[in-house]
């Protein structure tokens, strides 16, 4: 968080690891995304927030082309992809697949593989992408686990988690492809408040070590505490971007206002 504050009075040697540049995606007539552009610094934690339908879940998905986008273009490390028109090509397909190699994604409803073993989910990925040996997965993912505090349910299956367990497991999942950058999409909203503690602290320890994330949320208390950025997204467009505290306590955009008004 100290070298963010640092880059940001220095634009010029900022590390950016993704740029997403014009975003534009319709669904039929409804315009979703209208041009987004952000630009993500190695080792920010930014929330996004925004009311629901505003296309928040859209833009996660097209930063790493679950969604193509109809317009724009994103950078992750040294790979870019650029969408024109509504064509989407083989040669797009390959640079977006290499992409998503840099890219962890972790989605609201945990989507672990139900007939494997928590140890197995976090291995797979690693052994059939990476052409991992079995050892090197499986030690890397004790280690993850350990991180994440499953340690001990490691040779359990999925439905025997509780909630918070799941998306843990899920975080160590994505870890062990040792991407850039995390993406989470509202990774707390299935879980009490309790299992969402549990998931955020570590999401916080992995920002302490380092790690970029974009995390999609409506727990404003996290938003608020834990970013380094917040973005308010609304009618397919970043309202305001900010500090989380000065956006919290002094929103610059009347439509920032109104909806965090709504909240209280
Ligand atoms: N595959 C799709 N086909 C058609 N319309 C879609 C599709 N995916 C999303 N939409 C529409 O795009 C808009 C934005 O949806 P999106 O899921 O991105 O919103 P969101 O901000 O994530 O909302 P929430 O906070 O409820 O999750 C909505 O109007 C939604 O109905
Ligand atoms: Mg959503």
């Amino acid at each position: 968080m100290i070298v963010h504050l640092f880059f940001r009075g220095f634009p010029e040697l900022a590390d950016l690891v993704l740029q997403a540049s014009g975003i534009a995606k319709s669904f039929g007539g409804n315009e979703v995304l209208k041009g987004l552009s952000l630009d993500v610094e190695r080792g920010e934690l930014i929330s996004m927030i925004g009311p629901s339908g505003c296309g928040k879940s859209t833009f996660l998905r097209c930063l790493n082309f679950l969604e193509h986008p109809d317009a724009g273009s994103v950078r992750i490390e040294d790979v870019t992809v650029a969408c024109t028109g509504k064509h989407w090509s083989r040669a797009n397909e390959a640079e977006a697949h290499k992409l998503r190699s840099h890219v962890g994604m972790v989605f609201q409803a945990f989507n672990l593989f139900p007939h494997r073993t928590v140890l197995d989910n976090v291995m797979m990925a690693p052994i059939q992408v990476k052409k991992m040996s079995r050892d090197e997965a499986q030690s890397i993912a004790c280690e993850l686990l350990a991180k994440v505090g499953l340690a001990a349910v490691k040779d359990r299956y999925p439905d025997s988690l509780s909630g918070g367990q799941k998306q843990r497991a899920a975080i160590a999942r994505a870890l062990a492809m040792k991407p850039s950058v995390m993406l989470y999409d509202e990774p707390t909203s299935a879980l009490d408040p309790e299992l969402s503690e549990e998931v955020l602290s570590v999401m916080r320890a992995l920002d302490d070590e380092g790690m970029t994330q974009l995390v999609v949320t409506h727990d404003m208390r996290f938003a608020r505490a834990a970013s380094d950025r917040v973005l308010f997204v609304e009618g397919g467009e970043i309202v305001e971007s900010g500090d989380p505290d000065l956006m919290f306590a002094n929103p610059q955009e009347g439509r920032t206002r109104r909806f965090l008004r709504t909240l209280l």
